[in-house]
């Protein structure tokens, strides 16, 4: 019969155990779910030695079971739809406009998988033709991811506080809905803790929901999830936390939008280079002149294909499409090889509907990019090897052809 004293040294390491693995605070760890367990295992006559030993190892069957208990799972479709709003009218605009022809999200403390399926039709209804979907849920508690991949879920998980802002299930009973096979198709579940950097297979994503879960956790496992999920990030891409998750952007992040958006966007590397200072010109005192000469001012510097292409770019970022695709259009004129242009050009093209223009302009980029060495950088706003511009190329052609 283990004494009360050795309970409670039992219910101490517990707690120690839940937080070291989830990265919680003590506070947010719920006493009576810790007791319940641990009582549980005393009642099947297990002694407080027995458990203390088993405590030492994180990954056994007693911890296990104190994650599935504490670890709570709330969640439902479309919940914070106006951080889908956003998704869906900035984030994915933005990735199309750097040219992606595959879009990725990450759900990090995915639960029953809502959040991670809610993603993906979101995805799927605001990109073009042609363009892939990829999505990522992850979680601790595998009891629930496995409710995420059998993807049936009951009532619980439509509220009205989470409108179907995107087609994503089917009623197959009553108070039963199953998610559709377009969606499922595109979403995969794995286990992961967000203590941990994501595995390198997941790849980088355009844009990471990690909503309702660092709320449970200390402030320094707060950071760690954190630098983990910013470095998930591609530059662009955006984070979006839980409510008052977090009360200033993540290190190398910045907000955008309301504070109460809860977005957070990785900047491009274009946007963190300072712009050169000019260097001092030190001139030569001028000999005195009884008469001075008026000289006409220097003429302005030319323009440069890289100069003019971010000009583009800045059209594309304020909604003037036309604008840009005409400016790059002269950028062609005079630098007729400059690849990064004519890829954005075809992307334009193929945006506005005119399909042939932009099948025309990517097998060019196709060609010209396969004449040239795989490793050889091409400058541009982002600089980027010659094989970049050769695999989006055939990305798109390969796409479009099957399409
Ligand atoms: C309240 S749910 C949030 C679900 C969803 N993100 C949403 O907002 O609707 C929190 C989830 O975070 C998971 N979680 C907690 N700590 C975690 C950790 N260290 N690593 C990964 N997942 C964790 C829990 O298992 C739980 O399923």
């Amino acid at each position: 019969m283990s004494s009360g004293v050795e309970s409670q040294q039992v219910l101490a390491r517990a707690r120690e155990v839940v937080s070291s693995c989830t990265g919680f605070r003590d506070t947010a760890i719920s006493p009576t779910a810790v007791d319940r367990v641990v009582r549980a295992e005393l009642a099947r006559g297990r002694s407080a030695m027995e458990l203390l030993a088993e405590l030492q190892r994180p990954g056994a069957p007693l911890a296990r079971a104190l994650l599935d208990a504490v670890l709570v799972g709330e969640t439902y479709f479309f919940r914070h739809p106006e951080q889908f709003r956003f998704l869906a009218n900035e984030a994915v605009p933005a990735a199309l406009g750097r040219g992606n022809l595959t879009l990725r999200g990450w759900s990090a403390g995915c639960a029953s998988g809502e959040e991670a399926y809610s993603i993906a039709a979101c995805l799927q209804n605001m990109v073009p033709p042609g363009v892939r979907v990829e999505v990522l849920g992850t979680d601790l508690h595998e009891g629930r991811l496995e409710l995420a991949r059998r993807g049936v879920y009951g009532n619980w998980s439509r509220r009205e506080a989470g409108p179907l802002l995107h087609p994503l299930y089917l009623e197959v009973a009553e108070g039963r809905v199953s998610i559709l096979d377009s969606v499922r198709a595109v979403v995969r579940f794995a286990q992961g803790n967000l203590l941990e950097p994501l595995a390198e297979v997941h790849g980088s994503f355009d844009v990471i929901f990690c909503r309702n879960v660092l709320t449970y956790f200390s402030p320094d496992a707060v950071q760690v999830a954190l630098g983990h999920l910013a470095r998930a990030l591609v530059p662009g891409g955006f984070l979006l936390l839980g409510t008052v998750e977090v009360d200033h952007p993540p290190a190398g992040l910045v907000r955008v939008g309301a504070p109460e958006l809860q977005a957070f966007r990785r900047p491009l590397p274009r946007e963190l280079t300072p712009p050169p200072t000019p260097k001092p010109v030190i001139r030569e005192p001028e000999p005195f002149r009884a008469s001075l000469r008026v000289t006409a001012p220097p003429p302005p510097p030319a323009p440069t294909a890289v100069g003019l292409h971010t000009e583009a770019l800045q059209r594309i970022e304020s909604g003037d499409e036309t604008g840009a695709a005409s400016l790059l259009e002269k950028l062609l004129q005079q630098f007729r090889d400059y690849l990064p242009g004519m890829l954005e050009l075809a992307l334009l093209r193929e945006r506005a509907g005119a399909r042939e223009a932009a099948f025309a302009l990517m097998h060019t980029v196709r060609d010209n990019a396969a004449r040239l060495p795989p490793d050889l950088i091409i400058e541009g706003p982002e600089p980027l090897p010659a094989r970049f511009y050769r695999a989006s190329a055939d990305a798109f052609l390969t796409l479009g052809a099957i399409e």
